[in-house]
């Protein structure tokens, strides 16, 4: 049986004061949560996270992470720099950044798979256009997008991924797939991943991240491939997170 997973993914925003409002909201009413809960934040506030949740039953993470180990890479932040600050998972791929800074599938692979090295569970995102899903290429182009990460990473290590289907046209839009067209594409991925490893398939969560909301979190989760949320908008309200929890 493998546990839920929501993943806040704050994007750019928050400050020292918004997330202490923000995190200290969260602490305060989540309780022992039934699935497993996570932030994955701007870097300069993963100390903050690591002061702030360190007793807490959340996790925190980074947004990217760099191919490279360390060196002349300006701007860029290593795996070993998350864990430094406890970080137990990175976002890999996020369409924002395939889009705004052109990432390919190859180098989405291989930012999974350093992550992993680092100890990092990558939160790999995949996902197609508007224009991909209305050409009928929404399977084509996920599975490219996932077969590229399934080509580079240890069968060994294949369970220890989060893979999380995000269609593009979804994401702060407030149009959210169907539980049932989540649904589909979630089990096209999970049949991807049970080709190279049956074992490792029935343990990867795949998450769907998309305008999920408290409204709409209930219907989507209660699919069977579908094994969480990675929230943008509202994981940035204690309130809406809390209640996408709770649905979970
Ligand atoms: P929204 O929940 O704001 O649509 O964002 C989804 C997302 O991109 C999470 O990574």
């Amino acid at each position: 049986m493998r546990r839920k997973l929501i993943a806040g993914n704050w994007k750019m925003n928050g400050s020292l004061a918004a997330n202490a409002v923000l995190l200290n909201g969260i602490k305060g009413e989540l309780g022992q949560p039934a699935c497993a809960v996570a932030v994955c934040v701007p870097a300069p506030y993963l100390a903050q996270c690591r002061a702030e949740l360190a007793e807490s039953p959340v996790a925190w993470g980074g947004q990217d992470v760099s191919v490279h180990e360390s060196g002349a890479y300006t701007g860029e932040i290593s795996g070993a720099m998350l864990t430094d600050f406890g970080a137990r998972y990175v976002i890999v791929g996020h369409s924002e950044r395939r889009t705004y800074h052109g990432e390919s599938n190859d180098l989405v692979a291989q930012k999974a798979n350093v992550a992993l090295g680092a100890g990092l569970t990558p939160i790999v995102c995949v996902g197609e256009s508007l224009d991909e899903r209305e050409s009928g290429r929404t399977s084509a182009v996920v599975g490219a997008q996932i077969d590229a990460v399934l080509a580079v990473l240890d069968p060994s290590e294949l369970s220890k991924i989060v893979v999380a289907y995000e269609p593009v046209w979804a994401i702060g839009t407030g149009k959210t797939a169907t539980p049932q067209m989540a649904q589909d594409v979630h089990a096209m991925l999970r049949t991807r991943l049970a080709d190279k490893s049956a074992e490792a398939a029935e343990l990867i969560p795949i998450l769907y991240g998309g305008s999920m909301k408290p409204d709409n979190a209930r219907e989507l989760l209660a699919m069977p491939d579908i094994d969480g949320g990675l929230i943008g908008g509202a994981s940035l309200k204690a309130a809406d997170f809390l209640a996408i929890v709770r649905a979970a």
